[in-house]
């Protein structure tokens, strides 16, 4: 057991959050992640109202969250409206300003969950009242910012610590283990957000070709591009891009933007079809550095117990493997 301010608040038994990953992480994720003993969140992306309905239904009576990509909600606030209405434990906004949206999520009870990339973004989640904020770094799967987490995660502990404010503080990007989770909570963390890990799992709305290349990766396979948004016709602001496994798809266009949005609908659609064939050469396996440390797929409550059992370990001995003391 690993007790931080992060369990005792949210009255969760271990200090995991699950990420909330556009599409990948519905109901069915979200409740084996919160009756194992972490929190679960749902990945309400970019707000799409009938996939979401489905899957608070799959999560039944389980108390879980809901993230949104926040420039996205600025289009679609009845997204935020209908969830709002299912009572959900938190709401996570990243990727944006979360000042317009802070109050009404605030008042309806949820707890705030603000994702930054920067320390000016942790000071503003710290201004709209956030209950957690997460620092991402930029080996995160999906989308991230430029600053890495060994030296984020600690000064946003630093920002938080200065404004006075109660704010707990989660560390995301790149933890797929236990020495992630211990790390993090070293650098003033109380808690960990996983998503990569949690993408290989049994519970996955990911096609199976995918998770066989996740699992097969090293991190060295990943590269962090907006090759995917352009493909999708998506309008993500430019300070953010998304890590993924390397493919034919990205090395013919990463770099080749310009073309890639010439080329328009057409490349749209054959990424489209190849995402739902499972055709990994054009579509992208969406994970983070932290593929290079799974090496199977399990359910997500295994995954959960083995991250926090080797963490507990690895605090109980003091470091004992790799460092040597008096
Ligand atoms: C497939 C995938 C989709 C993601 N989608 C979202 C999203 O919709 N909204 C969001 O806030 N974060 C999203 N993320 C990022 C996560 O919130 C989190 O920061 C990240 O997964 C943590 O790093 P890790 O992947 O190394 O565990 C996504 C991550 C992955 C892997």
């Amino acid at each position: 057991m690993l007790t931080t301010r992060l369990t005792e608040r949210l009255g969760i038994a271990h200090p995991v959050i699950s990420a909330p990953m556009a599409n990948a992480s519905g109901g069915a994720l979200a409740s084996a992640v919160t009756r194992a003993g972490g929190l679960g969140m749902i990945g309400g992306g970019y707000g799409k109202s009938d996939w979401l309905a489905e899957q608070f239904a799959l999560a039944g009576n389980q108390p879980v969250g809901c993230g949104f990509i926040t420039w996205a909600l600025e289009k679609n606030q009845i997204a935020l409206d209908e969830t709002l209405e299912r009572s959900p434990t938190a709401i996570f906004l990243s990727f944006g300003d979360p000042a317009p949206y802070a109050e009404k999520i605030k008042a309806s009870g949820a707890l705030l969950i603000c994702q930054v990339q920067t320390v000016k973004d942790a000071k503003r989640a710290i201004e709209v009242g956030s209950d957690i904020v997460v620092a991402q770094g930029s080996e995160a799967g999906g989308h991230s910012g430029k600053r890495a987490s060994f030296a984020l995660v600690p000064e946003v502990a630093d920002t938080i610590n200065a404004s006075g404010s109660d704010a707990l503080l989660v560390a995301a990007g790149g933890i797929g283990d236990g020495r992630g989770l211990a790390a993090s909570l070293m650098l003033g963390a109380d808690g960990v957000l996983v998503g990569t890990r949690f993408w290989a799992r049994d519970e996955a709305l990911v096609h199976e070709n995918m998770l066989a290349e996740a699992v097969a990766a090293s991190g060295d396979d990943t590269l962090q591009t907006s090759v995917m948004d352009v493909a999708r016709e998506l309008d993500w602001p430019e300070r953010y891009s998304a890590h993924t496994l390397r493919n034919k798809f990205t090395d013919q266009w990463h770099g080749n933007l310009d073309e890639l949005k010439k080329a328009g609908k057409a490349e749209a659609d054959k990424w489209a079809a190849a995402w739902i064939a499972g055709d990994t050469d054009i579509a992208n396996t969406m994970v983070g550095e932290a593929t290079g440390l799974i090496s199977s797929v399990m359910p997500a409550a295994e995954i959960l117990d083995s991250i926090v059992s080797e963490a507990s370990d690895i605090i109980s001995n003091s470091f004992k493997q790799n460092v040597k003391q008096g």
